[in-house]
């Protein structure tokens, strides 16, 4: 009797704290699997990419996509798409602001003014193309996605060899068009394996 009577004691004083625990322990194991999941999504996507597309770098991608805040609970590849087309909007704008900002310089060689006049127009477009990308992503429109952000593509190498026509010069844009660029070809990629 004495001996039932400790195994009941002792089955009720675990009971509560199992069935406290049991919800806890499916919370654990499923953010370790979505850890798990997240942590190689971006990596195991970069890698695709940076096969797809020999300019792409894989590093970039990897410490771009694990900037953006809300990778972390980004589950499919379609979703980084998103953050992707995010962060060339980012770019973008950050662009263009600081392509006026520079334009505003009184000392400006004109030929160095001319090129980036061309820039602004070329990233002010791109601004409308990264917007109507994003909107057509969404929709899954992928071909128009895809021609909207090869235009970005486009608008920064144009910038970029506008500096290059002429010798001595020196583009003050070097790094920028060329994370529009990386950050471009990223969406592109994942565009192409979506569509
Ligand atoms: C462009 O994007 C890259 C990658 O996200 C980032 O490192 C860089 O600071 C951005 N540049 C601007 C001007 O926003
Ligand atoms: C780009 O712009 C965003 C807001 O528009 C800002 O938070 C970010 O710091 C900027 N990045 C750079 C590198 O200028
Ligand atoms: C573009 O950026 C990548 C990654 O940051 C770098 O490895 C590469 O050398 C850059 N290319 C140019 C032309 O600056």
């Amino acid at each position: 009797m004495i001996y039932i009577a400790r195994i009941i004691l002792q089955t009720k004083m675990r009971l509560p704290l199992f069935y406290l625990s049991l919800p806890i322990w499916f919370f654990l194991v499923f953010s370790i699997f979505h850890a798990i999941n997240a942590n190689n999504l971006i990596p195991e996507t970069c890698k695709k990419c940076a096969q797809q597309d020999p300019n792409l770098i894989y590093n970039f991608c990897v410490t771009s996509l694990q900037a953006a805040p809300e990778s972390y609970s980004a589950s499919d590849i379609r979703e980084l798409g998103k953050i992707s087309i995010n962060l060339i909007n980012l770019n973008v704008t950050n662009t263009t602001r600081r392509v006026k900002k520079l334009l505003e310089c009184k000392k400006l060689d004109p030929y160095v003014k001319a090129c980036l006049n061309d820039c602004y127009n070329l990233y002010s477009n791109a601004g409308t193309a990264t917007k109507q990308a994003m909107k057509d992503y969404k929709n899954k429109h992928y071909k128009d996605a895809n021609i909207e952000v090869s235009s970005i593509i486009d608008a920064s190498t144009t910038c970029e060899d506008g500096f290059k026509e002429k010798k001595g010069v020196v583009s003050p844009l070097t790094k920028i068009n060329n994370d529009t660029f990386q950050l471009s070809a990223i969406a592109l990629s994942i565009i192409g394996m979506l569509s």
